[in-house]
């Protein structure tokens, strides 16, 4: 966080700009100890627990249930916060109707072709819940799981670990995947997300984050005007299905072209074939600076009418950037406006789309005694 976002926090609170924001009632001091509250039990009468936790400027509410982040709020260039992801009020619409609003994304962030791959010479069957292709980890993914989530202070960091272990065959994937993701909220107000796995057999794994962003906060209306760059050359097409054709295709005079930035309006009705087939905006950059050690600068989003900026770090090779093409107007979001076309869009970090039918692309695979470990860390500022 930069001296000036510094200054207009501090503005904000003066001025009781903070107490105004917030959906629920537990609350979390700034770098105190996450809280946690009672959100609502599924029809086997399991607890979904919310957890909410603040520091450096950003107010965060995440839930047991798929780890879904429900509000992420930062204030504007004036102080005003404003929850910026998409969601739900309550429960029940989490598990009947959401898009993955939010959620935790496993074991495969995106789709494989026909829920189907080969590893070690053995062919394996996954769910299909996308048409003939497997997406996001199958019908019953991460995102509809309950993690175990325990919070933590460390230094000037507040945050959260979320466990689930997956079966050994679950949803088709081989080996059981202990998976573990830990929310960091850093005194700057930095959200970062660390991915590790470790699994028992060879399998696959493609673990991402969800969040349906709208710097203008949620049901403001479509994020057309907002400007973004992407710090890539190339973009994987795709088929009717929205599977990757295994090219990667320069950007250049295409409409996936972000290197200078843009906004996503600008070239979102060219008559281009991708888009035809996305509906919009649905597919996956190939990032200029490939897999990093460190996580590394690769996309800046900003609303210019609140001046709210988004930038996004990660280890990973790809970013999935959705622009929100199947809200159709049918749900009915946290603050109680409609959702409707491009009211959002989604910067997913991840490895490639259907990746273990693709070995050009790079692998996918764990196998035992190996760690899976990505990270990403969103910044947030005015
Ligand atoms: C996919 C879209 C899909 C959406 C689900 C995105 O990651 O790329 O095709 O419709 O998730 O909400």
């Amino acid at each position: 966080m930069d001296m000036s976002r510094r200054t207009v926090i501090a503005a904000a609170t003066a001025a009781g700009l903070t107490a105004a924001a917030g959906v629920g009632t537990a609350h979390a001091s700034p770098g105190g100890r996450p809280a946690k509250e009672l959100f609502g039990r599924l029809a086997d009468g399991t607890k979904v627990h919310r957890w909410s936790l603040e520091n450096g400027g950003t107010r965060l509410k995440v839930l047991s249930y798929g780890g879904v982040v429900q509000s992420l709020e930062i204030p504007d260039r004036h102080g005003r916060y404003r929850n910026v992801v998409l969601g739900f009020a309550g429960l029940d619409d989490y598990v009947a109707k959401s898009p993955y609003f939010g959620a935790l994304i496993g074991r495969y962030g995106n789709r494989i072709a026909k829920g189907r791959f080969t590893l070690d010479g053995t062919t394996h069957q996954l769910s299909v819940n996308d048409g003939v292709n497997s997406l996001h980890g199958g019908a019953q993914g991460f995102d509809k799981r309950v993690w175990d989530v325990a919070g933590f202070t460390s230094g000037t960091d507040v945050g959260l670990v979320l466990r689930y272990t997956s079966a050994d065959g679950e949803m088709g994937y081989p080996g059981t995947l202990r998976a573990k993701v830990t929310y960091t909220l850093n005194r700057h107000g930095d959200w970062r997300i660390d991915y590790e796995a470790t699994t028992d057999r060879a399998t696959v794994v493609n673990l991402t984050s969800h969040v349906y962003w709208n710097l203008a906060g949620e049901g403001s209306g479509s994020i057309y005007d907002h400007e973004l760059e992407i710090a890539a050359a190339r973009y994987t097409p795709v088929d009717t299905g929205l599977i990757p054709t295994g090219e990667l295709a320069r950007v250049t005079g295409t409409p996936f072209d972000f290197r200078r930035t843009k906004t996503v309006g600008e070239d979102i009705r060219v008559g281009h074939q991708q888009l035809l087939y996305g509906q919009g905006i649905d597919h996956n950059w190939v990032l200029d600076k490939g897999i990093s050690a460190r996580p590394e600068h690769i996309a800046t989003l900003r609303d210019p009418s609140s001046g709210r900026t988004l930038r996004i770090s990660t280890t990973e090779p790809g970013l999935q950037f959705y622009s929100g093409n199947f809200l159709d107007g049918t749900l009915l979001g946290t603050g109680g406006h409609i959702y409707r076309q491009g009211d959002a869009l989604c910067l997913e970090t991840q490895h490639f789309p259907d990746s273990p039918n693709h070995p050009s692309f790079p692998s996918t695979v764990l196998r035992p005694g190996r760690t899976y470990r990505t990270s990403t860390v969103h910044s947030f500022g005015p």
